[in-house]
């Protein structure tokens, strides 16, 4: 099997160097020279997961027609703000027949659309049965090492599916396969924007009780955006639902976490973005999940809340106060 990879950051690295691992033989290509060198010369990518060993069938190539030449699998690894630009850019030398594996997480700003709708505004149609989504707790850090971790991998046409499970699935890493693109792809966009709430709380030393309801009611919000756009509700109790959420929620690996930290430390969302010298998708997302709820009179006060603090200046604890002392409601 020969797959291109598009991105090498930390997930493309991660997702290309467990499929070269299977024997594949992998392509990985990025906008970034010194990256592709680092991977095609040292066999590494010590700019975004630093200490590993690549396998010797992960080769590099900053050409995307020979990046793409013979691939039977392609992964879109960019981040969402580069989905777009990429795609236009691969159009032409990606072949009908294709699997093609969406794992960037994230709303477009301009057009609201998830990443599998950008990819289809872009594809011809002929293309579209064949992308799938992959998504679910997985950091790039601990599939790179190997460590055991479970996804879901989401298309319309259940053969897709199940071609994307076999080609992912080892003996460290289980895709389960599901028919609800739309579902996987809000749960794992918007849980980005509640990991940025749950590092605020964290941050400001708020404890367990402000937790366990951060990621209870933000899987709540999520359900209903996701609902609304025609998910099966049972998606979000899933793996690229709650899973990915009290993954991201919970851990100091998260990105999007950190980000939380910082601002409820008094830094900037730019500064900490700077400093983590990565995407944290929830800064941008907050703003899109927010606009497509409005759009869809969803009530999202979290995502709405964190909109606030990262755009209108709101100070974290005005936030959680504002959160608080919301109308009182029902729970369901
Ligand atoms: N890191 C994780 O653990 C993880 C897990 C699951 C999903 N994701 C998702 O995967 C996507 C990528 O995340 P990441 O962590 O790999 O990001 P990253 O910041 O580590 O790397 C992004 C890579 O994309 C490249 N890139 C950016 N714009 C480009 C363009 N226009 N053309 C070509 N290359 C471009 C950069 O050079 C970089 O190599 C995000 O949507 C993220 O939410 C990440």
């Amino acid at each position: 099997m020969r797959a291109t990879v598009l991105g090498a950051g930390s997930w493309g690295t991660a997702l290309a160097s467990l499929l070269a691992g299977k024997g594949y033989t992998v392509t990985s290509w990025d906008k970034d020279a010194a990256v592709l060198d680092d991977i095609a010369r040292n066999h590494r990518n010590e700019r975004y997961l630093p200490g590993l060993q690549l396998p010797p069938t992960l080769h590099a190539s900053g050409e995307v027609a020979k990046a793409l030449e013979g691939a039977e699998l392609v992964v879109l690894a960019v981040p969402s703000h580069a989905v777009r630009p990429v795609v236009i850019e691969a159009k032409r030398h990606v072949h009908a027949g294709t699997p093609i594996v969406c794992v960037a997480k994230g709303i477009e700003l301009d057009t609201l659309m998830t990443m599998t709708e950008v990819v289809e505004d872009v594809l011809p149609v002929p293309l579209h049965p064949y992308l799938a989504v992959l998504s679910g707790p997985s950091f790039a850090k601990e599939v790179a090492k190997g460590l055991p971790t479970a996804v879901t991998v989401a298309a319309r046409w259940e053969r897709i599916a199940k071609q994307v499970q076999d080609a992912f699935h080892t003996k460290t890493f289980r895709p389960y396969t599901s028919g609800d693109v739309v579902g996987c792809e809000v749960g794992g966009c918007v849980k980005n924007v509640v990991a940025i709430a749950a590092g605020i709380s964290d941050g400001m030393g708020f404890g367990a009780n402000a937790m366990a309801a951060l990621v209870t009611r933000g899987l709540a919000e999520i359900t209903r955006l996701a609902v609304r756009k025609g998910a099966n509700p049972l998606t979000l109790s899933g793996l690229a639902g709650l899973g990915d959420l009290v993954l991201t929620c919970s851990s100091d690996l998260s990105r999007n976490r950190t980000v939380g930290r910082g601002l409820a430390a008094g830094k900037t969302a730019d500064a900490i973005q700077r400093e983590l010298g990565q995407v944290a998708e929830g800064v941008r997302n907050a703003r899109s999940a927010r606009e497509l709820a409005k759009r869809l009179g969803v009530d999202m006060p979290i995502t709405e809340a964190i909109y606030r603090v990262l755009y209108e200046g709101l100070a974290p604890r005005e936030a959680v106060t504002a959160l608080m002392m919301r109308e009182t409601k029902p729970e369901l």
